[in-house]
């Protein structure tokens, strides 16, 4: 069933591709569950090398941990673009702590195929990082990047992220290691 919905979502973005986007971006709750892990689960059965996490461990989780991800703690939020339907996703973590609550953390940035290269993870980033600003206490936010990851690697540059460090093997997918690249970018 599931992947009869993402080949749903690969077609309909076909179509939607061939028509000038009309972006819209907002923070999704809860009540975007049946958009956003369609979306989700795509990103990780197409791209594996880019997450941590795996498609089949998250195919099995409980709609109630999966809706969960959709709820954001201490600053936290998940970031929706939306051309006619979701095409794009990107995500704010936040430890409460109070050592560690001045960074945070952004994952699972992911455009589906056939919206690529029209400019949407820039814009699905200036606004995170304008949110950002607004979230209280928030000096730094982090994330990393496999080293191979070209596209990524020279979107967060050019956004004024920089490398503070290499994780050997961070990632281990079908028996095959790949480095990530730890980058930061302050925010003022
Ligand atoms: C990386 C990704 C999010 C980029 O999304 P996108 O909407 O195509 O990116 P944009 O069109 O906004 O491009 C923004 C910048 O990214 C870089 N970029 C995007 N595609 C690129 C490519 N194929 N090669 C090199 N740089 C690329 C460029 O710097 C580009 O800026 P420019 O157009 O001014 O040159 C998308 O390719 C994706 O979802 N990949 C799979 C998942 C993934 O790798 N996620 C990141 C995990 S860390």
């Amino acid at each position: 069933m599931v992947s009869g919905v993402l080949w749903h979502i690969a077609e309909a973005m076909t179509k939607s591709s061939r028509d000038n986007l009309n972006l819209n971006i907002r923070l999704l709750n809860s009540a975007d569950f049946s958009m956003f892990w369609p979306v989700r689960l795509l990103a990780l059965q197409e791209s594996p090398h880019a997450f941590g996490a795996s498609y089949e461990e998250s195919l099995a989780m409980s709609e109630q941990e999966a809706v969960s991800r959709l709820s954001p703690k201490d600053g936290g939020f998940i970031l929706g673009a939306f051309a006619d339907q979701l095409v794009g996703i990107a995500g704010l973590a936040r430890q409460p702590g109070i050592k560690v609550r001045h960074k945070a953390t952004i994952w699972g940035v992911y455009v589906v195929p056939t919206a690529r290269g029209r400019g949407i993870a820039r814009l699905l980033f200036e606004d995170l990082l304008a949110r950002c600003q607004a979230v209280e206490g928030l000096e730094e936010v982090v994330l990393s990047v496999v080293t191979t990851n070209q596209a990524a690697k020279e979107l967060y540059l050019s956004l004024g992220f920089e490398v503070y460090g290499l994780e050997k093997r961070a990632l281990k997918v079908d028996n095959e290691y790949f480095d990530e690249e730890l980058m930061t970018r302050a925010i003022t």
